[in-house]
């Protein structure tokens, strides 16, 4: 689908942000390994959740789903799949699945559309290798042939700050023989921590490392509140399009989701945290925007990175409409995303009349800079570039055309119409 995108202004009003992904997909997994009925509310329409629950009933767990609302009963012990279990687009469904069959008396076959085909395995094989798991693949790429095994827990040290790793090495962990400790270089999103112990995990902390021990889970009741990733858009939005008053509710306000609030603090916005209260042990609450004509640029980097991983493409747009220069860096792991981030939103805001550049880890952007617009873009089937461009879009100066934009459905099919909302 190609989309025309239009100069705009004044976007107001109070909207409620679409479910979280994250959680959307750990809901359904963790669910599906407990013995009993979980409620999950509030389930994500995006299809990388999607694909983790159709993989979820594969394996043998009962799910009903009425709306957004999704009953799983499972006896606690999933079943062999005779079919491959496909996970679409989806790196979540792949590295946490990956990690829960590993440790299964049977065998599975894990593919992936051509993206996730292209992305790097080797993350979670490695450690899992340790551990017992038997792992055949293509170089470390989609297709995962999976040999279920007996595992054995180890002490692991990531060099990068992955939850996807994380939540791989901790759920293989819970089928482990022996205690799994895992620590990794900075705080990656914290979730699967926070279910897992809520489910009745026996997870705990020691020193730096995260660890856990072969357990049983409670099911769950959660109601999963709204993504910070699909709010990012919004904030942007708010920011760079004049005379913007916008309020997102019920977000999920994590403070390892959420490095975009900092970031726009520090760069000047006028953005406001509203009611902010806990839920399921999820720091929640509603952002308050307004349009924000002198921000400045400043330097993202280190442990703030994994906070914001999903957001930097729509930061580093937000970034042409600062003051001065703005420095994203230690950020190389964009690289292997659903394109390669750094590369793709260089060259399509580049397209768009921006002065942004690229670096090995990140990018360099001066600003501010008036869009110029009047080209033809591409999301390179890659959501978040979809809706990075679309934000663009809003204040470039001749209307553009985006290539692909029907790739918005994979984490957040409700965009365009909560768009149309505000305006
Ligand atoms: C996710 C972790 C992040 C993020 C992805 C979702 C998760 O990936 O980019 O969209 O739900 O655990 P990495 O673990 O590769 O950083």
């Amino acid at each position: 689908m190609n989309l025309t995108v239009k100069k705009s202004f004044k976007l107001n009003g109070e909207i409620e942000i679409p479910s979280d992904k994250s959680l959307s997909h750990r809901a359904v997994i963790f669910s599906s390994l407990a013995k009993g009925k979980s409620v999950i509310q509030n389930f994500s329409k995006g299809q990388d959740p999607h694909s983790s629950l159709e993989i979820c009933a594969q394996l043998g767990a009962d799910i009903i789903q009425n709306g957004q609302t999704i009953i799983v009963n499972s006896t606690g012990i999933l079943k062999k799949s005779s079919d491959n279990l496909y996970c679409g687009n989806s790196g979540t469904t792949m590295r946490l699945m990956a990690g829960v069959l590993s440790g299964q008396n049977f065998d599975s076959v894990l593919t992936g559309d051509e993206s996730l085909s292209k992305r790097p395995m080797k993350r979670v094989i490695e450690p899992l290798s340790l551990m017992g798991a038997k792992i055949s693949s293509d170089n470390f790429h989609a297709p995962l042939n999976i040999k279920g095994e007996q595992l054995t827990g180890i002490t692991y040290e990531s060099k990068i700050a992955s939850a996807q790793v994380k939540s791989c090495i901790l759920l293989a962990g819970l089928f482990a023989d022996e205690v799994t400790k895992y620590k990794e270089i900075y705080p990656s999103r914290n979730h699967t921590e926070i279910m897992l112990s809520n489910m009745g995990a026996n997870i705990y902390n020691d020193n730096d490392y995260i660890c856990i021990e072969k357990s049983e889970l409670r099911p769950l009741e959660i109601n999963i509140c709204g993504d910070i990733s699909s709010a990012a858009y919004f904030i942007v939005a708010g920011l760079i399009v004049p005379d913007s008053r916008i309020i997102l509710k019920n977000i999920d306000l994590n403070p390892t989701r959420s490095g975009i609030i900092e970031v726009v603090k520090q760069m000047g916005g006028d953005i406001e945290i509203l009611d902010q209260r806990d839920v399921c042990g999820e720091v929640v609450g509603d952002i308050r925007i307004e349009y924000s004509p002198y921000m400045k640029g400043i330097e993202i980097g280190g442990k703030i990175i994994p906070t914001l991983i999903d957001e930097l493409p729509v930061i580093s747009l937000l970034a042409t409409q600062c003051e001065g220069q703005t420095v994203i860096k230690d950020s190389q792991d964009l690289r292997n995303k659903e394109s390669d981030r750094i590369t793709t939103t260089v060259c399509e805001l580049q397209k768009l009349g921006a002065d942004i550049d690229q670096t090995p880890d990140g990018m360099i952007i001066n600003g501010k800079t008036s869009l110029k617009g009047g080209v033809e873009t591409d999301s390179y089937k890659d959501h978040r570039l979809a809706m990075t461009l679309y934000v663009a879009g809003l204040i470039c100066k001749k209307e553009i055309l985006i290539n692909g934009f029907e790739w918005v459905n994979i984490s957040f099919p409700e965009f365009l119409k909560l768009f149309e909302r505000l305006k």
